[in-house]
């Protein structure tokens, strides 16, 4: 039997870039509720909104001042009340970010910890430099020292994001009883659950100096130690239990081995979490240094991780990552049929699948001109650093164009008319000029759509007790093709996909066509250019 959350498929929106509906150039919740019959008849059953929270936007809502508010530019409470009604009426269910690894430094919490005699003080973690040197050698996330010191404590603070998002200290007990409050705050409200931000990095075992590594010096201290499993069977415990939801945990280095310890069942930790390997597949160590996609590194991570665990939360974009046509697709000639062959993919693998807005009508990364289109913390620290290795002006290009988060952060693509019909005026973020031939308004009247494959598909796998709850079995990983099986109480379906821009034989014993992203009847043992083909078998 499976749960709500496994049989429904959950849709994220980052809210900044969905739909502004004050003419302010940013996204907004009304610009939610105002598209949410178009989700339902996608056949979405669960909304992840990232961030809505007040936030100075150091890191776009990744860095809060208020976890029981909403941000002025999204909207009020009221707005956010009258989602999840209008949501509900329509059978979808809205799960909230919960960013506990470190707040805005413009929270309050860290406002009163700034002063050593303060109570908040141990809200966060401070600690003296040695000599003038920081505390200890760990490296952060984006680039750069996880050390600031503030003038005011004569101490620095530990950040392993910006230096304007703190990490907490939850060697501190009264940390975990403020998060516990949020979450009933929200679970109250009526929310399904949570998707939870670099959750497996939550507790500091220890602050002493980390080995050398290319990625990320200290981690040893910090990645998926005793102290977080605590922390997340106390949560289950004292929280989630207590109401009908789920959480998907965004974890970070992960193995198979220690995802298993954070969501087994058995362990009533997370429900499902977030692995990125498969996402590291086009990459040398860190995202930076990008090397050319190829299928079978990319099915081989896919399949070992359907294999390894009992569900998956599966996914191809989010809002960090660039956009999955561009990079593991072809966003030139096979355009189309690369992104249903992608789509296709992704809701005939095992486990709850994820997508992100606008990989439904296929968006492509964006053509960036200057640095001064961007607006992501990350891009901006990793140009400077690389400018301070002295990379080359060009070479720093080309790292920013491919690995940029504001890729996948360009607003919504909806009609024709001045920016894509997001907003009235300038954008917060450019526009991808491509909109006039992507858009949603276009896709909606064409059957034959990448938006209307997605609602094909999402039908399909609902209808389908072997895709939703069947066991995966890898078939075949080739240079350019990857082929699998589902079975379920002796039924079987068998999805072959080609990744290429060639004809590809691919042999198959015996079956009838479900459904192909090209026109065609039967399987005659050749897949076309970025074919998929799922086959029900004799
Ligand atoms: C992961 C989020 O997805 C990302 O957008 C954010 O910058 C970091 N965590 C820090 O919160």
């Amino acid at each position: 039997m499976l749960t709500w959350w496994q049989e429904r498929v959950v849709y994220q929106i980052y809210p900044r870039s969905f739909q502004d509906t004050n003419g302010d150039g940013i996204g907004d919740l009304q610009g939610v509720i105002m598209h949410l019959d178009k989700l339902r008849d996608l056949g979405i059953g669960v909304i992840w909104l990232s961030p809505v929270y007040p936030s100075p936007n150091v890191d776009y809502g990744y860095d809060i001042s208020d976890y029981k508010g909403i941000h002025t530019d999204f909207g009020t409470m009221a707005d956010m009340d009258e989602l999840l009604g209008e949501a509900a009426e329509r059978d979808i269910k809205i799960v909230m970010d919960l960013v506990i690894n470190h707040t805005s430094d413009q929270h309050p919490w860290f406002q009163k910890s700034r002063d050593k005699d303060n109570p908040h003080r141990d809200y966060y973690i401070w600690r003296p430099g040695k000599g003038n040197k920081p505390p200890n050698n760990w490296s952060g996330f984006f680039g750069g020292g996880t050390w600031q010191y503030d003038e005011r404590s004569g101490e620095y603070y530990l950040h392993l994001f910006a230096k304007n998002q703190p990490d907490l200290n939850y060697h501190h007990p009264q940390v975990l009883e403020e998060v516990k409050e949020i979450m009933r705050f929200w679970l109250d409200k009526g929310v399904a659950g949570f998707r939870c931000d670099v959750i497996n990095i939550l507790y500091k075992s220890s602050l002493v100096d980390g080995r050398r590594s290319l990625i990320l010096t200290g981690n040893e201290h910090y990645l998926s130690q005793e102290g977080t499993h605590e922390i997340l069977r106390t949560l289950r415990r004292a929280v989630l239990d207590h109401y009908d939801c789920f959480t998907v945990g965004e974890t970070v280095f992960v193995t198979p081995k220690t995802a298993l310890d954070l969501m087994a069942p058995e362990r009533q930790e997370l429900d499902m979490i977030f692995s990125f390997e498969h996402m590291e597949t086009d990459q040398y160590i860190v995202k930076w240094f990008k090397r050319k996609f190829q299928v079978g590194r990319f099915a081989a991570s896919i399949s070992k991780w359907q294999n390894a665990l009992p569900w998956n939360a599966n996914y191809l974009e989010n809002h960090d990552q660039p956009r999955s046509v561009s990079r593991f697709g072809n966003d030139g000639v096979f355009w189309e049929k690369s992104a249903k062959l992608l789509c296709m993919m992704l809701l005939t693998l095992r486990g709850t699948p994820f997508i992100y807005q606008g990989q439904e009508i296929g968006m492509t990364n964006f053509d960036f001109t200057s640095m001064d289109d961007l607006q992501d913390v990350e891009s901006h620290n990793i140009y400077a650093i690389a400018k301070g290795l002295r990379f080359p002006a060009r070479l720093r290009w080309r790292i920013i164009k491919a690995t940029s988060r504001d890729n996948a952060r360009t607003p919504m693509q909806w009609d024709t008319t001045p920016y894509g019909g997001f907003s009235p005026v300038q954008p917060w973020l450019g526009v991808n000029d491509n909109y006039k031939r992507i858009n949603m308004e276009a896709q909606l009247g064409d059957a034959h759509s990448i938006r209307n494959m997605y609602k094909t598909m999402i039908a399909l796998r609902a209808a389908s007790p072997v895709l939703k709850a069947g066991s995966f079995e890898t078939l075949q990983i080739a240079k350019d093709c990857f082929a699998y099986r589902r079975s379920l109480e002796g039924e079987s379906m068998v999805v072959l996909l080609n990744f290429s821009t060639q004809e590809k034989r691919m042999e198959f014993a015996g079956g009838t066509l479900v459904l192909s992203n090209y026109d065609r009847q039967a399987y005659d043992g050749k897949l076309r250019p970025y074919e998929a083909v799922i086959l029900k078998e004799f």
